[in-house]
């Protein structure tokens, strides 16, 4: 199983099979889904399709989100770091988002941040990207106070699918020409 990086507390490894159940509590959850368009999946087989979907991003671009799991006690907690997002969005084609989703029992201890924090060195440092992207729901204010934390810039506010989203970005400092 590929370990992409770590952090202090969690492993960040490949997404694989046998997180299939931790996948479905995650996404299974309304309340993990309230600013994510309200769709949280119906069924084990709606997660099975997302988990091949993302190993598929594996396999074609080298990167896909990971699944976080905490060294202390072996924990799936949900998953975190960079996507390359093909679909257009904010009038953006292919980007890398940073993004991250945890199941609710373990929010409010950070978890988020401190991968987030390594996602973006990870891509500035290995991948050597020249910028990352994000996008929030503008309501969902634990997402937008961790994308600014992080060091993201606040660009926009646009629309997405009816939803009011804000448009985060953050450059690669070692790129800059000044
Ligand atoms: C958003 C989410 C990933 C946050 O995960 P987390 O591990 O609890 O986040 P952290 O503990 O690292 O940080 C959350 C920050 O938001 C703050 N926060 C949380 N709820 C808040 C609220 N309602 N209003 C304002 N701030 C809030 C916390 O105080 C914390 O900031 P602080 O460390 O400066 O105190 C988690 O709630 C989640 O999975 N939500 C569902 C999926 C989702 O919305 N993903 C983001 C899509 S853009």
């Amino acid at each position: 199983m590929k370990i992409f990086t770590e952090t202090p507390k969690f492993i960040l490894r490949e997404i694989v099979e046998g997180d299939l159940m931790d996948m479905y509590e995650l996404d299974s959850d309304p309340e993990v889904h309230k600013y994510l368009g309200n769709k949280p999946v119906q069924n084990v087989a709606q997660s099975k399709e997302i988990i091949k979907s993302i190993r598929q991003q594996y396999d074609t671009f080298g990167i896909g989100r990971w699944a976080i799991v905490d060294k202390a006690t072996n924990d799936f907690v949900g998953w975190s770091g960079l996507k390359y997002e093909t679909m257009s969005l904010n009038k953006q084609n292919g980007y890398y988002d940073l993004g991250y989703r945890i199941k609710r029992k373990y929010w409010g201890k950070g978890i988020a941040t401190e991968t987030a924090v390594e996602a973006l060195k990870y891509g500035f440092t290995v991948l050597n990207l020249e910028e990352i992207c994000a996008a929030a729901h503008i309501d969902n204010a634990a997402s937008n106070k961790i994308l600014q934390k992080v060091g993201l810039k606040f660009i926009e506010t646009f629309e997405y699918d009816g939803i009011s989203c804000n448009w985060y970005k953050i450059e690669n400092r070692s790129k800059s020409t000044i």
